[in-house]
């Protein structure tokens, strides 16, 4: 039910900064994504995360253990269009609600192997402070909490707040406000991971 995981996530960035709704989209859309993001694997259109950015920039397996592809501004497939408008959603209710500001959109789909992991980050960087909301669609089948492989967000605190990567599940957070990382898993992790950004000033 697309309008209430918004009214959630919105509800819940306004108090908190963070939160977290699950079937956000149909299983059968979540499969097309899955598949999407496997094919594009299968055919070697991924390349490795990077740490770090300019001459820093570059692999780090310890630290970030995924493979990456970007999607395009143009939806590939209905899936992907699907997954669009559930994301412009969010982007309108939280401008309308939040006055975040949101404008540009970047996203990537991820496949982290059995075993990689994302060390303890933050998605903002300090010399660049245009993303304002990052957002995580989980694209697996059938995950179970044994399998691992959850979000692991850092609260202010000094708590934490694991997220299962359950397919249809969608967690989003202020860039600029946590570290986060990725715990590794037993089994191919999937996701689309999204970023809105501000308008450049
Ligand atoms: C990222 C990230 C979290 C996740 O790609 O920057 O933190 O749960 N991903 O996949
Ligand atoms: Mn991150």
């Amino acid at each position: 039910m697309p309008n209430e995981a918004i009214a959630t996530l919105v509800a819940g960035i306004a108090d908190r900064g963070h939160a977290v709704a699950q079937a956000t989209l149909p299983i059968t859309i979540i499969d097309d994504l899955r598949g999407r993001a496997l094919k594009l694997d299968g055919a070697g259109a991924m390349t490795r995360g990077r740490v770090g950015r300019g001459a820093a920039r570059s692999e780090h397996a310890e630290m970030r253990g995924d493979r990456l592809a970007w999607l395009a501004d143009q939806p590939h497939d209905a899936a992907e269009a699907a997954a669009f408008a559930l994301f412009e959603d969010l982007r309108g209710a939280c401008n309308r609600t939040l006055t975040l500001g949101l404008f540009e959109f970047e996203s990537h789909y991820a496949v982290y192997p059995p075993g990689a992991s994302y060390a303890r980050h933050r998605d903002r960087f300090r010399d660049d402070d245009a993303r304002v909301l990052s957002c995580v669609l989980y694209l697996n089948d059938g995950w179970r909490s044994g399998d691992g492989g959850a979000l692991r967000l850092h609260l202010d605190d000094g708590a934490t707040l694991d997220v299962a990567p359950v397919g249809g599940t969608l967690v989003a957070f202020l860039s600029g406000a946590f570290d986060h990382e990725v715990l590794p898993a037993r089994r191919t992790r999937i996701s689309l991971a999204g970023w809105f950004r501000r308008r450049a000033p």
